[in-house]
């Protein structure tokens, strides 16, 4: 396949960014150890470019999100050769035993997961070795410690749970110097004990400090800064319940079908509910025109089905500044973008339909793209399930299986979800999850006695009070 101009363009920047970051820490490295040997700062250079270069194709091969945005790339080898800088640094200046990959790992894995997370304990662990090539044992046991880091900071929700994740590393790590120094590896030094416990707990306090600023600055969030957009005091939402309640209420009942069909089908489930809460934001700027939020009157009555056809789908557009303006998570925007996918507003071709027979489908149909990764899949099924669902009625569980398996096969013979990754065993599970919530949402309650408002006082109740002297 010959490849086009514009991947080679990407390409060349994307290597381009690796050149300069490996021979700026290349260069750091050589100021810190070697006063501007040149030999070992060219060898240095070379081998931390060979290093990022093998984890960029890793990472790209591997990662759906890094093939979406560059800036997955950029924010990843940015943090990535920073955090080891300033290692470096630290253990340059205040002693060896301060080295640490617990900063880089935690953050590297809390924003892009585990694997990446443990790719760059192995770059740390090299990065380190050629700074300190005589204390490789305890540099070994860096690795083991980032690699451990990973593990338990993948699912983090709360910042506290990240503190505990520290001490119990620093824990770890002082038996492992502990069995160096039993081995004979490494000289006994009771002042290192304390040293070495403390770093984790002091790089937990920059990684919670620092968090909010990158996820502000890349717009890629880790589960900590999704939970914080997701506690419903975002500006975007509160404007969204004063100006568009139905659609306020739409998002929050379609946010459980796909946090629970995100969770059953193993991807990320606060990204899943989070970003279904924004998906419709773009309805702010005309809420009338959305059944949702109509109260008799219906604005489209008034207009063509192809002016309609424009006016809905302006609430992608509006959506997506909506999310640039607001630094919303860039796969929120990417969920704004694609839950209709290229799909065909059915309603208004029809009407159009029966004014003009011969006119055209693809007139009528939503700009997209599809959905590209899982979680952006799971909001089309959810919203279109959620929606039909609702405008049938109160169903039982036989016939809601049926609405809910015909939404989902008919989205996926149209092929809009060829590119989200979703398996037809993920669908499968995604139906039963949606009946699942549906059920859930849907169950009887207790009837209250009949000839009774809710607010009466039962007399029983009036009469006790009245024996204990109250009036
Ligand atoms: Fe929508
Ligand atoms: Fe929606």
């Amino acid at each position: 396949m010959k490849p086009s101009l514009s991947a080679i363009k990407t390409l060349a920047k994307k290597k381009y960014y690796l050149l300069f970051f490996s021979f700026f820490l290349a260069f750091l490295i050589s100021i810190l150890f070697w006063q501007y040997d040149w030999k070992k700062t060219l060898s240095a250079s070379f081998l931390v470019l060979l290093t990022n270069i093998f984890l960029c194709e890793g990472v790209a091969e591997n990662n759906r999100f890094f093939k979406m945005h560059y800036q997955y790339t950029l924010t990843f080898y940015v943090i990535l050769n920073l955090s080891a800088f300033f290692c470096l640094a630290i253990g340059a200046y205040f002693g060896f035993e301060l080295l640490s990959t617990y900063f880089g790992v935690t953050l590297i894995t809390i924003l892009f997961g585990r694997k990446l997370g443990q790719v760059s304990a192995v770059f740390l662990f090299f990065v380190f070795s050629l700074a300190f090539p005589s204390h490789w044992a305890f540099l070994f046991s860096c690795l083991l410690i980032g690699y451990i880091t990973a593990e338990l900071t993948r699912n983090v929700k709360r910042r506290i749970e990240l503190s505990s994740v520290a001490f119990l590393i620093g824990a770890i790590q002082i038996g492992l110097y502990l069995l160096l120094v039993l081995f004979g590896f490494e000289r006994f030094r009771a002042d290192f004990l304390w040293k070495i416990a403390l770093v984790p707990p002091a790089s937990t306090v920059f990684v919670i400090g620092l968090l909010p600023y990158i996820e502000w600055i890349s717009r890629i969030y880790s589960n900590i800064g999704l939970l914080e957009l997701g506690n419903l005091n975002h500006p975007v939402l509160k404007s969204l319940i004063t100006r568009a309640p139905g659609t306020y209420f739409h998002s929050t009942v379609l946010a459980s079908f796909a946090e629970v069909a995100a969770e059953k089908i193993g991807c990320n489930p606060i990204l899943a509910r989070v970003g279904s809460f924004f998906h419709d934001i773009g309805k702010i700027t005309r809420p009338d025109y959305f059944v949702e939020n109509q109260d008799g009157e219906n604005p489209h009555d008034r207009i063509k089905p192809q002016i309609s056809h424009l006016v809905l789908s302006d609430h992608i557009k509006s959506g997506i500044e909506l999310a640039q303006k607001h630094r919303l998570p860039l796969l929120f925007e990417d969920m704004v973008a694609q839950h209709h996918g290229t799909r065909v507003q059915t309603f208004f071709y029809n009407k159009a339909k029966e004014i003009d027979p011969d006119v055209d489908e693809d007139a009528f149909r939503y700009e997209g793209p599809k959905p590209s990764f899982k979680e952006s899949g799971i909001l089309m099924l959810a919203d279109s399930c959620e929606a039909a669902l609702k405008s049938v009625g109160k169903l039982d569980s036989e016939k809601a299986r049926n609405v809910i398996k015909k939404i989902v096969l008919g989205i996926f013979e149209e092929r809009e979800l060829d590119n989200s990754g979703l398996s037809l065993s993920d669908l499968e599970n995604i139906e039963e999850a949606f009946l699942g919530v549906y059920l859930n949402q849907n169950r009887s309650r207790i009837a209250y006695p009949q000839n009774r408002t809710w607010f009466e006082v039962p007399q029983k109740t009036r009469a006790s009070e009245r024996k204990n002297g109250k009036k």
